[in-house]
């Protein structure tokens, strides 16, 4: 059975993405081509079948070079899969082209992690937020001008005129990301991918904006894929969560249940890395090595083999296969830890 029919929800998906792969191959030089023969590929999406249904907001985690931006580059059509079908509303997304191509690039847009860099300095917020609005069509200036108010203030923003003539510089980080995200809602979309959008936010204004994703979530209807190394930052956002493991997903489920009851030991293990705020509360330790193995030599078996702590020789034999442990909880694990995090 395909783990995707294994993922399945009730309803119908607007977003399906099936055993999909991206692998980049490595450049080698001529002599490190005549020792190792072989092509060899970075597999930063090894595999991944994911389905989201409208409205839901799934947070993505993972340590860097999980794959986690790969995959929303994938969803979103910044990159082709090396294998595998992504659907988006029952059309398979490498077959769109012209209006239908049009159309969903309407319908599903990126919030990325530094604000500063992907707004132009130049262009005041004004046109940083119409902009998508001309490029789609949008011909009446009227029109245009309410579309970019609403979507300010559905953002937080009052776009009263010295807002909408003000230049990013002007604004704090905090506002800036706000107009990252009206630039995105602009045109309605139904899908957004936000990668990291709150990371390189001051502390203290960070929740705003995860409200703010929350709040457009029943506003404007978003389905949200929310991507972050960090469980803490997605334990009150999301309704699910997947964790990626060297471009594969180790452990998905309904938020509670994972961050409550995690499987996998690397899950754990990041867990346990979020601070604790009570001092009387004690926890397991999952110690794992700092690095990763290279996307590039997996170990065999499992490929956590190499950092876990509970390794037998086992694992060593074949990947383990995604099994439910409680609804709709999945875990790639052949030695789930059952006891409890914390206690
Ligand atoms: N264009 C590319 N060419 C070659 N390798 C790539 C390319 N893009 C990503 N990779 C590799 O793919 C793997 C996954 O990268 P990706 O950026 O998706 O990880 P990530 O989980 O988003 O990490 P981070 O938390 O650092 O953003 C990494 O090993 C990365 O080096
Ligand atoms: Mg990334």
């Amino acid at each position: 059975m395909s783990e995707n029919i294994l993922l399945s929800t009730p309803q119908t998906p607007l977003l399906s993405v099936d055993d999909v792969k991206k692998w980049y191959p490595v450049r080698q030089s001529m002599f490190a081509s005549l020792i190792q023969p072989d092509k060899r590929f970075v597999k930063a999406i090894d595999g991944v079948s994911i389905q989201l249904k409208k409205q839901e907001i799934i947070g993505l985690v993972g340590e860097s070079g999980s794959g986690k931006s790969t995959l929303g580059e994938l969803v979103t059509l910044l990159q082709t899969p090396t294998e595998g079908t992504i659907t988006f509303d029952g059309a398979d997304i490498s077959s769109l082209h012209g209006d239908a191509l049009k159309q969903f690039r309407k319908r599903v847009q990126v919030i990325f992690q530094d604000p500063y860099a992907t707004l132009n300095q130049r262009f005041t917020i004004y046109r940083t937020v119409v902009e998508p609005l001309i490029i789609h069509g949008v011909r009446d200036k009227g029109e245009r001008t309410r579309r970019v108010k609403l979507a300010l203030t559905r953002s937080g923003l009052k776009p009263e005129d010295d807002l909408l003539n003000a230049y990013p510089h002007n604004l704090s980080g905090g506002q800036r990301q706000r107009v990252s995200i009206a630039r995105a809602i602009v045109l309605e979309p139904d899908l957004v991918v936000a990668d990291e959008p709150v990371s390189m936010l001051d502390v203290s204004v960070r929740s705003g904006i995860l409200n703010l994703l929350a709040e457009l979530r029943d506003t404007i209807g978003l389905t949200i894929i929310f991507i972050s190394h960090d469980l803490s930052t997605v334990q009150n956002l999301c309704d699910r969560i997947a964790v990626m493991y060297l471009g594969r997903i180790v452990e998905i489920g309904p938020v509670k249940q994972v961050i409550e009851r995690a499987f996998h030991p690397y899950t754990r293990a990041l867990l346990e890395a979020v601070p604790l705020v009570d001092p009387d509360v004690k926890r397991e330790r999952t110690n794992i090595d700092s690095e990763p193995p290279s996307a590039i030599d997996l170990p065999p078996g499992c490929r956590f083999s190499s950092r876990c702590p509970f390794v037998t020789p086992e694992c060593l034999i074949a990947e383990p296969e995604l099994v439910e442990m409680a609804p709709g909880h999945y875990v790639r694990c052949i030695h789930p830890r059952h006891e409890p995090i914390w206690y």
